[in-house]
């Protein structure tokens, strides 16, 4: 009766290893599985959609729901004007927080727990390097982009509008984690010198460190990439040991989390050098993720209790 199991496990294991002149088994190495990540769908050719406008509705021709993604994996989903979120999803522990980054029940923005708490403790640390921030914008619901982007086409027309201002369901805001910044003292959000102003500059040098990254970077490869154009107000929270992986790769974030999201090993580098990691950082050993085929496309939602009571303020200046 032993030997039945014991014949099995040899014969099981002769298939990953190789046999020994003493009859015995030594395993053979794994090697760590790497997984072929399908190409990202490129800029140029998503932004010809066209955008289907009807009397209750809006949306991106082709656009699908953000691929392989769960709740949970709020900080990896890919947005971009392909990708969406469903219009019911509302992120979960949003709480409230002010224009001046204080979370308190008085606040008129909106942001999840973590991402208002990390955006807190940078507003002090900016503070203490005389950069006085401001947000402009944090949680939107679908109601809320909509709007914005109506808005948008009315100012500057439908081809201007979706350079800058993402189609309801497409937008990061509707994770409840991104923010607009500009600066409480120096120059407006909207002036051409906002991206080399003190507090832009600042942001760049140091908004990694709390877990945020610029998911519109400026240049015209960078542009090609991220879908939108240039905006150095729109950070957006992934927690801190991401964001410094993504600016260490010198990517995109929606190029670095595209891959991430597609089982693609963590790239690490290049540009690790010039960025500190965050306490206790380890850097990640490739750990196998299932084939998009095994992972069930979870439609986001949360329950009513999780909802905001109220709706953020939004201010006529609300950058797109
Ligand atoms: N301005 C960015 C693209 C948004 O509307 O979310
Ligand atoms: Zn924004």
């Amino acid at each position: 009766m032993r030997i039945v199991p014991l014949l099995a496990l040899i014969l099981g294991a002769s298939v990953l290893g190789a046999a020994l002149p003493g009859g015995g088994v030594v395993a053979a190495a794994v090697a760590p599985q790497t997984v072929a990540v399908p190409p990202i769908t490129a800029c140029s050719a998503i932004n010809k959609r066209k955008i289907i406008i009807t009397r209750t509705s809006i949306g991106i021709q082709g656009a699908v729901t953000t691929k392989n993604w769960r709740t949970s994996q709020w900080a990896a989903a890919v947005l971009d004007p392909m990708y969406r979120l469903s219009s019911s999803y509302r992120p979960t522990n949003l709480v409230r927080i002010t224009w001046r980054g204080v979370i308190s029940t008085k606040g008129g923005y909106w942001l999840k727990r973590e991402a208002a708490d990390a955006l807190s403790a940078m507003f002090v640390e900016a503070k203490a390097s005389n950069i006085s921030l401001k947000i402009l914008s944090a949680y939107r619901s679908y109601a809320t982009q909509r709007a914005i982007f109506a808005k948008w086409v009315a100012k500057s027309g439908l081809q201007l509008a979706r350079k800058y201002s993402a189609v309801p369901g497409h937008s990061e805001h509707q994770l409840g984690t991104t923010v607009d910044l500009g600066s409480l003292t120096g120059v407006s959000w909207s002036s051409p010198k906002f991206p080399t102003s003190q507090t832009a500059l600042w942001l760049e040098a140091n908004a990694y460190k709390f877990g945020f990254v610029r998911s519109y970077p400026a240049g015209s490869a960078n542009v090609a990439l991220s879908c939108y154009g240039a905006e150095a107000w729109h950070w957006r929270y992934v927690g801190k040991d991401l964001a410094y992986e993504i600016v260490c790769s010198a990517q995109v974030p929606r190029i670095f989390l595209w891959n991430r999201q597609n089982g693609g090993e963590r790239v690490i580098g290049p540009a690790c050098d010039s960025f500190t990691p965050p306490e206790g950082y380890v850097l990640p050993s490739p750990s196998p993720t299932p084939p998009a085929s095994e992972v069930p496309t979870e439609s986001p939602s949360a329950s009513p209790t999780e909802s905001p009571t109220a709706s953020p303020t939004e201010t006529p200046v609300t950058p797109p």
